[in-house]
């Protein structure tokens, strides 16, 4: 491995040549990297690749169709198996009823579907006839949906009847026909809807089953090769505004950053290996590591639909035992519930095959990352802490298995081909053991291309704090050895159980309510969940007519949120208070308010317009009258 830093350090565009050229080109490239218009990079430009073709029909026609591709586990305990083979015929088939509904090139299809095999034929199938997908993560709202449709303005949506979680099948379908109702989202034509549960679902003039679609579409499908700057998704993803930001990936740069990291961190051998990924096709852990990497890569992997707690905590376990599985990708925030409940639950089976152990999404607290080694991993599997975001789209800091020791709670360094920086306000590089600002130095394939319709905001948020340099909006430090420790979000981005979210979308959804006329969302710390949404709003007095109790108040407002944004957004507590601290130019205090959230003493107060707000909101707190 240590080969891969040399090559990659003596020739970084080399490097990144070669690794591009273990995908499948219908046209090979010739130039590497384009970089005359900074931020806006074109790599292999000259190229043309199909990322389905490369996911599918090359590994096929290698002849290795009979080889598992999915081992399916729905929640309820129902099972399928899709061989490369067979995954290639349904997505064939998919693209072909794609193109029936007039889904062409460049197109945007919105997919707001459950963790099951349909959900990866869509998407592949997608991207198979060069349309753009936008995937929509199954908890969020209709109103969430909608603006993701409107913002992509997308041509149709690829939904279900339903998805099973929690033991229950939760709809989706009903999502989808509330964001469409009344003439919303003009720009979608039809609806394709996935039976799953059978759940009950009124059909419009605009829905069509997925099963009756796929019968009657041609079974051979012959995929052409895109230009690699051709947009291959858009992933909507929370920033420092109240509108969340479409973060668009192209094709040739992306499958090469996913394929190259999915290989080299988790160490694979894809003839031997079983992956399973837990994350949820709706982020961007789903898209590279559940997608994208994997297939490209050939490996066979498990899909499960649920939760880990469905029918009890064994569930994932059980799994593992069950298909052997040897590399396995999970969040903190999993890990964490897990220790809470006592390793019993994962003692009781068979986790031998067990080789590598991933951890995304948010730092891992080194108490968490030892019970993943000691009591998950039988202190034998190595564990790779990945850094990355939606924007990276790919892993960009991360130990590779047996290159160095690994240390508890390091996500260690920068992969091969990737150069990283720490530096202070001014773009100062800082010293070892001093905390800075996380930024990436040089451009590198998998990057965001763009924020969707908003060329200018892709510049102010990434690449004007620092000139030259990518600001990737996380505090870190290094090490004495020159380790990278990542620190959090400096930005009123918080994570939540490793989902991403912005305060000020909150917020907005907060005083969307007619009671509200001021709200303050802070991310407090919580031991399972990293992050926890804690809000403080101040009520229009006159809008409350009948004098709800504070705590009626919290629990209506809270529902509010899940409404608006998703169950992810729900406050873990709604603080009722009279004045929010502010500084004398008008901005909120969070810092002060994240305090009072901790429960810690309340730090420096003296650029407070007025400093007895925080007193008030402190005696109030302790004198109980919050929800
Ligand atoms: O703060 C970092 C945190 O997650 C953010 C990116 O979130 P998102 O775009 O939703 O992507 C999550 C999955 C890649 C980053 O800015 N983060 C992600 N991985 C880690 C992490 N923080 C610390 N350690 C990690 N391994």
């Amino acid at each position: 491995m240590t080969d891969l830093y040399d090559l990659a350090s003596k020739d970084r565009l080399a490097f990144w040549a070669d690794q591009a050229k273990r995908l499948f080109w219908h046209k090979p490239f010739t130039k590497t990297l384009d970089w005359s218009n900074p931020p806006f990079a074109k790599w292999f430009e000259d190229g043309q690749l199909n990322a389905s073709y490369n996911c599918l029909d090359r590994h096929v026609i290698a002849g290795n169709g009979d080889k598992v591709a999915l081992l399916f586990e729905g929640e309820p305990g129902d099972t399928k198996t899709y061989t490369y083979s067979e995954l290639l015929s349904e997505t064939k088939k998919a693209a072909n009823a794609l193109v029936g509904l007039g889904v062409q090139a460049g197109d945007r299809v919105a997919i707001y579907m459950p963790m099951i095999p349909e959900t990866i034929i869509a998407i592949l199938a997608v991207a198979r006839i060069g349309a753009v997908h936008s995937v929509v993560f199954g908890g969020f709202s209709s109103e969430s949906l909608r603006s993701r449709i409107d913002d992509a303005q997308a041509k149709l949506v690829i939904t279900a009847d339903g998805g099973y979680r929690k033991g229950k099948a939760h709809p989706l379908k009903e999502a989808v026909d509330q964001a469409l109702a009344d003439g919303n989202c003009p720009s979608i034509e039809h609806v394709l809807v996935v039976e799953r549960t059978k759940n009950e679902v009124s059909f419009g003039p605009k829905d069509l089953w997925w099963h009756e679609a796929l019968e009657a579409a041609a079974s051979e499908h012959v995929a052409v090769g895109f230009d690699s700057e051709h947009p291959l998704f858009i992933l909507y993803t929370s920033g420092t505004t109240g509108k969340p930001k479409g973060i668009l990936h192209t094709t040739g740069g992306y499958l090469t950053g996913a394929s190259y990291t999915h290989k080299t961190v988790f160490g694979l051998k894809s003839e031997t290996d079983i992956y399973w990924c837990t994350a949820d096709v709706g982020w961007i852990t789903g898209h590279s590591y559940v997608i994208y990497g994997p297939l490209v890569n050939g490996v066979t992997q498990v899909i499960y639909e649920g939760t880990p707690d469905s029918p009890s905590f064994e569930r994932w376990w059980q799994i593992i035992a069950k298909y052997q599985v040897s590399i396995f990708y999970t969040a903190p925030t999993a890990i964490r519930t897990f220790m809470k409940i006592g390793r019993e639950i994962v003692d009781g089976h068979d986790l031998s095959s067990l080789r590598i152990l991933g951890s995304v999404g948010e730092p891992i607290n080194p108490e968490a990352w030892n019970w993943y080694h000691q009591v998950v991993g039988g202190s034998r599997c190595e564990i790779v802490d990945t850094w990355w975001q939606t924007e990276t789209g790919s892993i960009l800091i991360s130990p590779i298995p047996g290159a160095f020791k690994t240390k508890p709670g390091s996500a260690q360094r920068a992969l091969p081909g990737i150069s990283v920086g720490i530096v202070d306000e001014n773009g100062v590089p800082v010293e070892r053991n001093v905390a800075g600002y996380l930024t990436i130095d040089e451009p590198w394939p998998s990057m965001l291309r763009g924020v969707w319709g908003d060329p200018t905001r892709f510049k102010e948020t990434y690449w004007n704090k620092f000139p030259g340099k990518y600001f990737a909006g996380d505090g870190a430090r290094f090490d004495e050895d020159g380790d990278i420790w990542l620190l959090g979000r400096i930005d009123d981005v918080i994570k939540v159980s490793g989902h991403r979210l912005s305060t000020a979308e909150i917020e907005s959804a907060l005083v969307e309510h007619h009671w509200v006329a001021e709200a303050a969302v802070v991310g407090a710390k919580d031991e399972i969940t990293e992050q926890a949404v804690v809000a403080f709003v101040i009520l229009r007095q006159d809008e409350i007519a009948d004098a709800p109790s504070e705590t009626d108040i919290a629990k209506i407002l809270r529902d509010w949120v899940t409404q608006k944004i998703g169950a992810i957004a729900r406050p873990r507590q709604i603080m009722v208070v009279t004045e929010l601290p502010k500084t004398r130019s008008g901005k909120i205090m969070r810092r002060l308010l994240r305090d009072v959230a901790e429960g810690k003493p309340v730090g420096d107060v003296t650029t407070l317009a007025d400093s007895s707000v925080m007193s008030a909101i402190n005696d109030k707190l302790h004198s109980g009258a919050s929800d």
